[in-house]
């Protein structure tokens, strides 16, 4: 598999020194590098996230209510090395059409790793690269060939459900402001909302700042903390999903795990939500 380069921000930009500049936060994620130690993904194998989910049982009964299993259309936006994308294809008994993008093929490589272990023919075909902010240009790995497919467009109104986790947070590669980080992650949602169908669900969790904050603390902890680059508050995340056209938005908000060990996630909160398209 070849590495591939990802949109960044302008360089340009980067000679501004505004005062909602933002770092890149790339310089610790090696972990998306295809040559390097897999220890964070080693450590999260086999606990897939999507099950806890507080809205998971109210999206399985929608599921049962509204479809034929094997028509189910799904999609995950920042799928990893699939440990969600495989927990939910087995509980909805392996019926339906899988597909998640991730940008890293190093992740990818990790999922079909496991895959080969399975002997799971169908599940290879899972997996696809591409930048979650132009869905327009993704490859699909293809086992048998041993090669992604030819960059294809996702069509719009293609998938009945949508679902992303802790993918915001980390999406805005390279320096840049805040407001142009947070149009980046406008511009993924848009994307989702563009390929979901009328009617389909959008679903997922995203690391929010509490509204308590100011935007100056916010920055700061931002700057400070360096796998973060990009982080709305839970309030101003709620209006993201709404500018991209999802309506209906249910929302449970949860303090960080280790909110009362780290200072810096104090002031964050776990956003879980529910939307329609
Ligand atoms: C926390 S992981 C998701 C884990 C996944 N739910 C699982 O079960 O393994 C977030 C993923 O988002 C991906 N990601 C971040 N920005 C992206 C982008 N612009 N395009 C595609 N994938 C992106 C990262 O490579 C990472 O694998």
């Amino acid at each position: 598999m070849k590495e591939v380069e990802y949109q960044r921000f302008k360089p340009e930009s980067r000679e501004e020194k505004t005062a909602d500049w933002l770092p890149d936060g790339t310089d610790k994620t090696d972990y998306v590098k295809p040559d390097k130690e897999w220890t964070r993904l080693e450590r999260r194998i086999g606990q897939p996230r999507i099950l806890d989910h507080v809205y998971f049982p109210k999206v399985q009964r929608w599921i049962e209510t509204n479809f034929i299993p094997d028509n189910l259309k799904y999609f995950e936006a920042g799928c990893g090395h699939g440990n969600d994308l495989r927990a939910i294809k087995n509980a909805l008994g392996g019926h339906g059409h899988f597909l998640g993008v991730d940008m890293s093929l190093a992740e990818i490589q990790r999922g079909l790793e496991y895959y080969r272990e399975q002997d799971d023919p169908e599940a290879k075909q899972m997996f696809a690269q591409g930048d979650l902010r132009n869905l327009h240009e993704v490859q699909v790995w293809d086992e048998a060939s041993g090669n992604f497919s030819k960059p294809f467009n996702i069509p719009d109104d293609e998938f009945d459900l949508v679902y992303f986790e802790a993918v915001m947070h980390g999406l805005g590669y390279g320096s840049a402001t805040y407001h142009e980080k947070k149009d980046s992650a406008q511009q993924m949602l848009g994307e989702l909302f563009r390929i979901v169908k009328p009617d389909g669900k959008l679903f997922g969790r995203a690391s929010t700042f509490t509204d308590a904050i100011d935007m100056e603390a916010r920055l700061k902890l931002l700057r400070d903390t360096d796998n973060w680059r990009f982080m709305p508050s839970a309030s101003e995340f709620e209006e993201m999903l709404a500018q991209a056209g999802f309506k209906n938005i249910e929302k449970t908000l949860a303090p960080h795990p280790r909110a009362d060990s780290d200072v810096n996630k104090k002031d964050v909160l776990k956003f879980s939500f529910l939307a329609t398209s």
